[in-house]
């Protein structure tokens, strides 16, 4: 079964970025730690908007089984990455490594939450494997096997 790990905008800058919100591991390093675990994981990271589109469309057809994304700020406003999520149907896993309800206002809200499965927030870097973790029970479901 392959998991796609997909990070969007700025995640790119975690260990420098806002170390007192976000932690002081790298997105490496959180990759890293999943894969200790897990050794199926696929990860992709990018700052653009169009390439996580990209790479979720091309997820529908290239064997991945399910999706654990953090779109970064896109979560807040992007109804374009909405509608990638809704149309490739896999089994997909939000997670944040903040809890954004705590934060600004403007994080309160997602407008991807309405189309994936699960959200994780506020775990830090172990939400990544949480969300690994939903991501198979929830292919799991979808085949029947509970
Ligand atoms: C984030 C929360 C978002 O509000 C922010 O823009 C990010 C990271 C998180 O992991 O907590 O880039 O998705």
């Amino acid at each position: 079964m392959r998991i796609l790990i997909a990070n969007g905008p700025n995640l790119s800058q975690l260990g420098h970025r806002a170390p007192d919100v976000y932690g002081t591991a790298t997105m490496a390093d959180i990759v890293a730690a999943v894969r200790r675990v897990h050794d199926d994981i696929d990860d992709f990271i990018t700052e653009s908007e169009g390439e996580l589109i990209t790479r979720l469309h091309r997820a529908r057809t290239d064997g991945t089984a399910a999706v654990v994304i953090n779109a970064g700020a896109l979560t807040h406003y992007s109804y374009a990455l909405r509608d990638a999520i809704e149309l490739i149907d896999l089994p997909t896993v939000e997670v944040h490594l903040s809890q954004i309800a705590a934060r600004e206002t403007f994080r309160h809200g997602s407008v991807i939450s309405a189309v994936v499965d699960v959200t994780i927030t506020g775990a830090g870097a172990y939400g990544y494997e949480l969300a690994v973790l939903a991501a198979r029970h929830l292919v799991a479901a979808r085949h029947g096997a509970r």
